[in-house]
């Protein structure tokens, strides 16, 4: 079956679910405008807006996910709330001590949406000044970007930073500067081997000398431990290498995002779609988590893109089957409780939640197989 056929006989299903995202969204828009939530209490959104909450690496989702909804549907109510979002945030880069290498997903999924989508020159200038902070994260020696702050973490990348890589093209794109680009890719080549394993497992955090670009060991993250497999780490290596080779064309990205996908699949399948928090823990507690999914199905839709067209099928339908299991497990579509996407899991061991990005993720997912060309990473 080619892309086109399957979205097809999904066509209904699509529909269904962007409709009820929408019928959804556009009332929790209004109903947390001045808030940037987290998660939930009680079915309502917290808000992260206080002192140095500002600074949750989380903070971009929820403007993020108001521009997904804008860019789909071009409604007002979800402008105005992404765009309360983005002046909040500007607080946050008082908080310098505090800013690490997620200002990709607090600015570039927000700011970087709204230059895309409305060419607003203050949004731009928000993102220019994440893409510094982020370059400014780069160890000339060790060849890598480092993840956290903290003397005793100068050495540490983690798997997640590639999801940070785009605001990086996009900074080269925009000044002309290609050193932004380039510090990106030097970052990618460090995970395809410093984190990617040969079977297409992911390592969460990876320990570097920082004086010669070398490893020491490999870390426990928010897996079960050290040579386990956390889910989500693997999603961010799926999306995040298929996004390199979006912006770079270099195939060894999406050869990569493959492996990793092969991997997730596999895993995946195994357990009826719904991913467990780590594919390498003790089967008992089962502990599963929904972000992971969601995430991985829109790298698995946008690999699904650039592979030869007898290839297509099978990303696709990975993506589709985790998604309508997402969908018909953990989705509420109660109005009078803001959260959409049930059984989140921060880390291996913690309780089961909504998280923003959950919701993020299925909006962004059902979008591309709307069709939608709007890309905000
Ligand atoms: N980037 C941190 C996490 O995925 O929980």
């Amino acid at each position: 079956m080619n892309y086109e056929t399957i979205i097809r006989e999904n066509q209904q299903w699509i529909d269904e679910i962007w409709d009820k995202l929408d019928e959804k969204l556009s009332y929790t828009a209004l109903r947390s405008y001045d808030k940037i939530p987290y998660t939930t209490c009680e079915g309502i959104h917290d808000s992260c807006t206080e002192g140095e909450k500002i600074t949750w690496w989380t903070n971009g989702f929820w403007g993020g996910l108001m521009w997904l909804m804008y860019a789909g549907t071009g409604k007002e109510c979800y402008k105005a709330t992404a765009q309360k979002a983005e002046e909040t945030m500007d607080e946050a880069f008082k908080y310098m001590n505090d800013l690490h290498h997620d200002v990709g997903f607090m600015w570039h999924i927000m700011s970087g949406a709204s230059y895309q989508l409305t060419g607003d020159e203050k949004s731009m200038n928000r993102n220019l000044l994440a893409a510094q902070i982020l370059m400014g994260r780069y160890n000339i020696d060790g060849d890598f970007l480092v993840a956290w702050n903290g003397a005793d973490k100068a050495g540490w990348t983690i798997i997640d930073t590639m999801m940070n890589l785009p605001l990086l093209y996009w900074a080269s794109r925009e000044t002309g500067d290609g050193r932004f680009e380039k510090i990106a890719k030097r970052h990618a080549d460090m995970a395809m081997y410093g984190h990617v394993r040969a079977d297409g497992s992911v390592a969460h955090i990876v320990s570097h000398y920082t004086d010669k670009p070398e490893v020491i060991e490999t870390l426990a993250g928010q897996g079960y431990g050290v040579g386990s497999s956390w889910s989500r780490g693997v999603s961010w290596a799926v999306y995040g290498f298929v996004l390199s080779y979006i912006h770079t064309g270099e195939e060894k990205y999406l050869e990569t995002a493959k492996k990793v996908a092969h991997y997730f699949i596999a895993n995946t399948a195994t357990t009826k779609w719904l991913p467990l928090v780590d594919f390498r823990a003790p089967k008992e507690p089962i502990c599963y988590d929904s972000t992971a999914g969601a995430i991985t199905a829109c790298g698995l839709i946008e690999i699904a893109k650039y592979v030869p067209e007898n290839e297509k099928a099978f990303y696709l339908s990975a993506a589709i089957d985790m998604l309508r299991t997402l969908e018909r497990m953990w989705c509420n579509w109660e109005k009078s409780e803001d959260s959409i996407l049930q059984n989140g899991t921060e880390r291996y061991g913690s309780r089961p939640m909504p998280i923003i990005y959950g919701d993020y993720y299925f909006a962004e997912a059902i979008l591309k197989l709307k069709g939608s060309e709007f890309l905000p990473w």
